[in-house]
Parts: structure tokens; C-alpha cells; sequence
């Protein structure tokens, strides 16, 4: 099956190697690039993902693709909760591991074949990882099936911004973005295909639709910052069988 990299056409072997060397190359920087590319603004981004989170005491909380743990870490602190981090980057877990010695559980993982007993998660976050994932409907069906009746679903992501911002935003992520991924995290390529995957992912409207698709309902969307983000919100029906 052909799947795309960026611009090009890979099979869909070739693109989980190839997004495992992007995140395995870029571990050690990830966290610096981000506030570098985004002026900081992604931890606002973030802290809104953390803020929607309300859990009970003791719910089972994963925050799949969760890199080096950061909203994972936020969410530990808001609710005192224990989270599970997955993640399918071996050298992203140990850079947050390192960093994060709270109650963080960490997991190597591949969104698309959780290691989560159906129904047994009560809110499952993904922040920035949908895009990566090699095969995007698989990962919805495994975080439906690992969420309990009830479960919520939060996904923050690149999105669609606003018409005015588009031509601003496209000048800097075409310019900008891949010189700071050049001198800084010494990795062009990396951050050319995080511009082009963006590029390619759904919009807010196409995205809920996915969500719908995949049995989720109580699906919306909040944009951030003019809609340079979007956060997604979705249910597992209450009813819903094992
Ligand atoms: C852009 S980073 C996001 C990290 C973190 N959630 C954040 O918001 O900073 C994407 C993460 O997705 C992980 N990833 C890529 N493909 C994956 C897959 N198939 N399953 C699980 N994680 C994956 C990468 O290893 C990386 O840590």
C-alpha cells in the first residue's frame, strides 16, 4: 500500500522507519525546537488540552504518542493522577523519563496495537501524534476499543488556520521552520516532513468526521491560536458493548 512521507510515496513500512529515525533523531532537541518554532506558544496549547481534563480519583489515563511527557506530566499535576506515557520512540521515552520523575508510567508503544485491555482506559490524550501514526483509522479503532463506555477521547493537533493567518503562516513554515530544524536541531528533513505532513492532515470539519466514523460521539472542536491548532473532543458511547 502507498502511504506519503512528506512529499513522497512510501510503502507503509517505510514510513513508520522512516518517522522512527525522525523522532530518533530528534529526541534530545524535540522539546527546545518546539518553543524555538512556536515562540512557546505550544505550551499554552497544551495547558489547554490539561485544563478540559476533569477525572475521577484513580481513572486510568494514557497519553498516547506522548513523546518526552510533558502534557503527561501536567496532567499528573493537575488531577494527581498516575498516566501511562505511550510511545512509539524508544529515544522520546528516555529523554522523558530522565526528565520527568513523578508517577509517569512509560510504555513503548504503537498507537495502532495498544497494549490496553478493551475498555479498561477512562481518558486517552494524543497531542501531536495523530499525524505520525502510520495508519491513522487503526489508531482510532484501538483507542475506541482500549476506552471504557464513557470514555473521552482528547486529540490536540496541527489544523486549518484561519484564512487571514494562512498566508503568514505558510511563509513561515515553508522559510523558517526548516532553517531552525537545519542550525538547531541539525535535522532539515525531519522538520521539512513535520511541514508537510501538516500540510496533509484533516481539517477541524474532516477530522470530527474520522472521530464520527470511528463510533465516537459528542464530537467538537475548539481552535487555538486562530485555528494553528485544533483541540478534538470525543465519547465512547455509554452503551457500548465489549
Ligand atoms: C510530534 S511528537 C508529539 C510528542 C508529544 N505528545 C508532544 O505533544 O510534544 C509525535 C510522537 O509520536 C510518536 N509516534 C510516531 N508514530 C507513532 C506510532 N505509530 N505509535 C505511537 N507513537 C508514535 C513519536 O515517537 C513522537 O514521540
Amino acid at each position: 500500500m502507498r502511504e506519503s512521507f512528506g512529499n513522497r510515496k512510501v510503502t507503509s513500512g517505510e514510513r513508520k522507519l522512516l518517522i522512527s529515525r525522525v523522532f530518533a533523531s530528534i529526541a534530545k532537541r524535540y522539546d527546545l525546537m518546539n518553543d524555538l518554532m512556536s515562540f512557546g506558544i505550544h505550551r499554552r496549547w497544551k495547558q489547554a488540552l490539561v485544563k478540559s481534563v476533569i477525572l475521577p480519583a484513580g481513572a486510568v489515563v494514557v497519553d498516547l504518542a506522548g513523546g518526552t511527557g510533558d502534557v503527561a506530566a501536567a496532567i499528573h499535576k493537575k488531577t494527581g493522577n498516575s498516566v501511562i506515557v505511550a510511545d512509539a520512540s524508544r529515544q522520546m521515552i528516555e529523554v522523558g523519563r530522565k526528565r520527568h520523575k513523578s508517577a509517569l508510567r512509560w510504555v513503548v508503544a504503537e498507537g495502532e496495537n495498544l497494549p490496553f485491555a478493551a475498555n479498561s482506559v477512562e481518558l486517552l490524550t494524543l497531542s501531536y501524534g495523530l499525524r505520525n501514526m502510520t495508519d491513522s483509522e487503526k489508531t482510532l479503532e484501538e483507542i475506541f476499543r482500549c476506552l471504557k463506555p464513557s470514555g473521552k477521547f482528547i486529540c490536540l493537533e496541527f489544523s486549518t488556520p484561519a484564512f487571514w493567518l494562512k498566508p503568514f503562516y505558510d511563509f513561515y513554515s515553508r522559510t523558517i521552520i526548516p532553517r531552525l530544524g537545519a542550525f538547531v536541531a541539525r535535522e532539515p528533513e525531519a522538520y521539512q516532513y513535520l511541514i508537510e505532513s501538516i500540510r496533509k492532515f484533516p481539517n477541524q470539519r474532516q477530522l470530527c468526521q474520522q472521530f464520527m466514523d470511528a463510533g465516537f460521539e459528542r464530537v467538537e472542536y475548539k481552535n487555538l491560536s486562530f485555528g494553528i491548532s485544533a483541540l478534538h473532543f470525543a465519547t465512547k458511547p455509554a452503551e457500548h458493548d465489549a
